[in-house]
């Protein structure tokens, strides 16, 4: 039970990426908070976590309000105790190179992406530095390290996510708390289907996602919550600011000419 003790808060835990991480953290001890948009699917996900005899609550909240961000976090403390480990998960993925970008969708996804892990942070925050520990996890994207086309406001939030990170570790390293991000490639999860299912050719693209990873495939939902359980259990105490990139060797790999 490694993470036994704990009380976690995993945003965009409704399906997906977030979904699998809380039942990851919950198989192994910690009582967890599912923050969603979607109110029915994180009481799925709760229903599925106390099925197999786990602990968890549905905080359905927008993490781009305040308001909601803070009655989240209040009602996980009156319900589990400390949180000890916040996941910032949540994100949206707007389409489009720069000019053809909405300022709405290049709004909206600064909002979500970034404001709401700040508000997230500045909820959670006082109350680990009274408790003197915690683990922050952002979840950032390859795409904040590499350049891949067509998701530039996307990628500029999860490349800043990362600088959150390694900027945080510094500030409280003293008061025990950790703060680390995750940098997948390509994962079989909705944000990869619903991407997929808006091109010309979906079958032609989803391969070209599988042959762009050394490894010769996208990655699976359970590779990258494995790499958050390690950041947040005490197995991680001397990793802060660190970037885990879990992306199957594709920020590793050169170019070559070809014949
Ligand atoms: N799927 C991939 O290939 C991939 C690759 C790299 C990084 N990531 C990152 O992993 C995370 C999860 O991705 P996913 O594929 O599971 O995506 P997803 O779209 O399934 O999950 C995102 C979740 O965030 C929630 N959400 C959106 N806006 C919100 C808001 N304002 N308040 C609260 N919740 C909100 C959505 O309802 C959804 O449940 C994201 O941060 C994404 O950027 C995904």
């Amino acid at each position: 039970m490694r993470l036994d003790g704990k009380v976690a808060l995993v945003t965009g835990a409704a399906r997906g990426i977030g979904r699998g991480i809380a039942l990851k953290f919950a198989e192994v001890g910690a009582k967890v908070g599912i923050v969603d948009l979607r109110e029915a699917d994180c009481q799925a996900v709760v229903d599925e976590i106390t099925s197999s005899g786990g602990q968890a609550i549905a905080l359905a909240a927008d993490i781009r309000d305040e308001a909601q961000v803070q009655a989240a976090v209040t009602t996980l403390h009156e319900t589990f105790g400390v949180c000890t480990v916040l996941m910032n998960n949540a994100a949206v993925m707007p389409a489009g190179r720069i000019h053809e970008t909405s300022p709405e969708d290049f709004d909206h996804c600064l909002a979500v992406n970034l404001r709401g892990t700040y508000l997230m942070c500045r909820a959670v925050i006082p109350t680990m530095l009274e408790h003197g520990s915690g683990s922050i996890i952002h979840m950032a994207s390859i795409t904040g390290v590499l350049g891949l086309p067509g998701i530039a406001a996307y990628s500029a939030t999860k490349g800043a996510l990362i600088a959150l990170a390694r900027a945080m570790s510094t500030d409280y390293a003293r008061d025990g708390i950790r703060t680390n991000s995750v940098a997948p490639g390509t994962i079989d999860a909705p944000m990869l289907h619903d991407f997929v299912a808006a091109q010309s050719k979906p079958e032609d693209i989803r391969q070209q996602f599988d042959d762009m990873h050394p490894i010769g495939r996208v990655g699976r939902i359970e590779e990258v919550a494995n790499v958050c359980l390690f950041l947040a259990s005490d197995e991680s105490s001397f990793v802060t600011g660190s970037n885990y990139e879990v992306d199957g060797g594709l920020s590793s790999k050169g170019t070559q000419p070809q014949d």
